[in-house]
């Protein structure tokens, strides 16, 4: 609908209000009608994902967060207070039919074609993880519309591949690398990194963008909690081992580099109780709750983005490091929902009015590497194509100093394990 409101774009003005007027009535329905059926499932159907009870808490919290939004969306606020914490609804859904945008100009119905339109790449390398689906794959392929030469590792290497042919079939221009990475793996990482800075000179900006969301409890192959492995360990250490390329880059071209997470709003959710620095919790198989562990993790993406800003910085180097939400985008992310008793695709038919498209999920993103306005800016956090402040715990620096020192032994205590030294 939305599509082909735009496209209409240039048809006769009072066409285009009346198209308008459809357009939100039948979102309104289609929001009122989620809300209702929002409010059915928090009594009466089970929840649970393929990871058990824990999962079950996983979808009742987040689908209770989403109703309350989609309440909120429809009167219009832009805030509500969900356990405890004040969280910042939009604009979404309808809503964003009456404030489109927020200072930057931008809001969520933008697109990633959108914020970078007429924006130049060319000459730039970039490395999106996670590219071979959802936001990723999309923010690949704006990125290399742009011009960018963009890397897309991938844990399967046919995948990876895949996704190459499909974005070129699209722009044949395109300049697309595929490598081999599994981000849950020390090994994988250390030769993904040793072999992208021994063959490409040079490396402006690094989106760390890959995840996954409340899979069951398993352990990495280096005995981390798979989560927390992935999510977040794995970018540190991918990060770490990009920095020096990132900044002699910068400093050889003048050209700022740019290292973007993505987090999620779900940072909020965040308990103390599921310590973000404790390995006895964190691969604790009783305690853990895989919606918990997914939130923890996109916590530390913040707080790792904060305190990389911090530090590179202190150095004066040309790099900054921010972090966002991306926004509800129906991606592969939900594989581990279940919902017991309620049909899918009913319920995401009508999630769809209120949710962002995988072009809009994308525009942060897109935003946040390549746009001119974030020139020097360092250390926030955005969603909506806009800065956004995080949790409190989010802007806690010293947690997120702690949380770093914790990754560095964490990695050298798995580095001198036999299977890691090389
Ligand atoms: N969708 C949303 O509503 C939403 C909301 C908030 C935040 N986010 C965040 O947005 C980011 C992208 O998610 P998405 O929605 O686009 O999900 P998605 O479609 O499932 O994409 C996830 C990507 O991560 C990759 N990945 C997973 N595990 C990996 C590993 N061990 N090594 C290397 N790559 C791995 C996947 O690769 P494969 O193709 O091999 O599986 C895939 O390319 C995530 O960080 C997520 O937390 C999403």
């Amino acid at each position: 609908m939305q599509a082909r409101v735009q496209s209409d774009s240039k048809c006769n003005p009072g066409l285009r209000v009346v198209l308008w007027v459809v357009e939100a009535r039948w979102k309104g329905i289609m929001a009122s009608s989620a809300v209702v059926v929002f409010s059915y499932c928090f009594r009466e159907v089970n929840f649970s994902a393929d990871s058990g009870q824990e999962g079950s808490h996983m979808a009742f919290g987040q689908l209770e967060m989403i109703g309350g939004v989609c309440g909120a969306n429809l009167v219009g606020m832009t805030t509500i207070k969900y356990d405890g914490h004040s969280i910042d609804t939009g604009p979404m859904g309808i809503w964003s039919w009456f404030l489109r945008s927020g200072s930057s100009g931008f809001g969520s119905s933008s697109t990633a074609e959108q914020v970078t339109d007429v924006i130049d790449a060319t000459g730039l390398t970039a490395i999106v993880t996670g590219a071979t689906s959802g936001i990723g794959k999309e923010t690949a392929r704006v990125l290399a519309l742009r011009g960018a030469k963009v890397i897309i590792p991938s844990r399967d290497l046919e995948n990876g591949l895949k996704t190459k042919e499909s974005l070129l079939l699209e722009n044949p221009k395109a300049k697309l690398d595929v490598m081999e990475m599994d981000l849950s793996s020390i090994n994988s990482i250390t030769s993904f990194a040793r072999s992208f800075n021994s063959s490409n000179p040079r490396l402006n900006i690094l989106i760390n963008n890959a995840g996954i969301m409340a899979c069951p409890f398993q352990l990495s192959l280096d005995g981390i909690e798979l989560q927390y492995a992935t999510n977040h360990l794995g970018h540190f250490l991918l990060t770490n081992l990009l920095l020096d390329k990132l900044k002699t880059t910068a400093k050889e071209t003048g050209i700022e580099g740019r290292i973007i997470n993505v987090s999620s709003s779900a940072h909020r959710r965040y308990s103390k109780n599921s310590s973000i620095n404790d390995l006895k919790i964190i691969n604790h198989p009783i305690k853990y709750k895989g919606y918990d562990a997914y939130c923890r993790s996109k916590l530390a993406n913040i707080l790792h983005a904060n305190e990389l800003a911090r530090v590179l910085q202190e150095e004066g180097a040309n790099v900054t490091a921010n972090s966002l939400h991306p926004g509800l985008i129906p991606t592969n992310i939900s594989r581990y929902i279940n919902l017991k008793g309620f049909p899918f695709p009913v319920l995401k038919t009508l999630l769809k009015p209120i949710v962002k498209s995988i072009p809009q999920g994308a525009s942060t993103t897109c935003y946040l590497a390549l746009h001119p306005d974030l020139k020097g800016v360092t250390g926030k956090y955005f969603a909506n194509c806009n800065e956004s402040p995080p949790s409190s715990q989010a802007q806690d620096m010293d947690l997120g100093k702690k949380l770093w020192d914790f990754s560095l032994d964490l990695l050298n205590n798995l580095n001198n394990k036999p299977n890691n030294k090389k």
